[in-house]
């Protein structure tokens, strides 16, 4: 599954398979006693459906790795963590509704509303999102209050009209658009799929008490690894067939979507993505033995093929 193995550094041998291989399971379980199947059935049916489907987990280990990183331990980190995916779960599943992208699959499984209806969808979603906000608040423990407040502020703006929404109307705007310039495809992924990301990063150093230039440290290179993840899954959509990817493919193209390969071609693009990646693990420069994980995330990213 992963392609990049292990990642040389001057010290040591990073194994990133043996890694994820301990943390999915443990985003796993934490998600599966985060959101318990309750009345009403259908509801949490839905929310758990998308929610334990599957999928990188990615946002939450990067939480768990920064919160690591920066001197505290997952257990400080695991409801943000939870609260991330749950939050990048619901924005899928309305991402997939016949109102924005019409998708019959994700995660190699039918999609939410195709399972369980649009009106159900929707609300899924909408308690996914609430409940992600309630889940930090009050399940955090051995964090400074302050800490938290800050994370769930940190969430709010990277989630609402400043962050992804914000990102996903400019994309639904920009649809059949050929003369999207670059500056507003960086803008699109910046906010929709890179003020996730970044958040993820800095709110496991912020619970963990970093320090502000830490903390500036990480969000650079969380910026440089989200938009490389963007480029390369726009290579990806081209590149792919929808065994591997588990979703549909050639999506960009059949929707006049502006992409970095429609911009740049695929080569370049590739080569712009690598660059973002070796920028941000130059970010990482003054950090320990802990920033391994990051490093070898980061290089996971420009490897992946699906
Ligand atoms: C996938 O993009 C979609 C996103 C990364 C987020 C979309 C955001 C929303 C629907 C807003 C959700 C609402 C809240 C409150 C957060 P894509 O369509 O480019 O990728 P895909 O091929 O995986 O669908
Ligand atoms: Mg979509």
């Amino acid at each position: 599954m992963v392609q990049t193995n292990s990642v040389n550094s001057q010290a040591s041998v990073f194994d990133l398979s043996s890694y994820l291989a301990e943390r999915q399971p443990l985003v796993e379980a934490a998600l599966d006693q985060a959101v318990p199947l309750t009345y009403p059935e259908t509801l949490y049916e839905a929310m758990r459906y998308s929610l334990l489907a599957g999928g990188k987990r990615l946002r939450p280990i990067l939480c768990l790795a920064a919160c690591e990183l920066a001197g505290g331990s997952v257990e400080m980190a695991l409801p943000t963590a939870c609260a991330l995916e749950m939050i990048h779960t619901m924005s899928l599943i309305h991402d997939d509704l016949p109102a924005m992208d019409n998708d019959d699959y994700r995660r190699g499984r039918l999609t939410n509303h195709k399972v369980y209806g649009e009106d159900v969808a929707i609300l899924a979603g909408d308690a996914l999102l609430t409940y992600a906000f309630e889940y930090v608040a009050t399940a955090t423990q051995g964090v400074p209050a302050e800490q938290v407040l800050r994370v769930i502020a940190a969430l709010g703006k990277a989630v609402g009209a400043a962050g992804l929404v914000g990102g996903q109307v400019v994309d639904l705007a920009s649809e059949g658009n050929p003369d999207v310039t670059i500056e507003t495809l960086t803008f699109i992924h910046t906010h929709k799929t890179g003020a996730l990301l970044e958040v993820s990063v800095t709110s496991g150093a912020v619970l963990a008490g970093a320090s502000e230039p830490d903390i500036e440290r990480l969000a650079r290179y969380a910026q440089g690894i989200g938009l490389a993840f963007q480029i390369v899954d726009d290579v990806l959509d081209i590149t792919s067939t929808p065994e591997q990817l588990g979703k549909s493919v050639g999506k960009d193209l059949q929707a006049q979507k502006a992409t970095y390969p429609s911009l740049w071609g695929i080569e370049e693009s590739k080569r712009q993505a690598q660059q973002l990646v070796d920028e941000a693990k130059a970010e990482l420069q003054g950090f320990g033995e802990l920033r391994q994980p990051l490093i070898a995330l980061a290089d996971y990213i420009t490897a992946r093929t699906h």
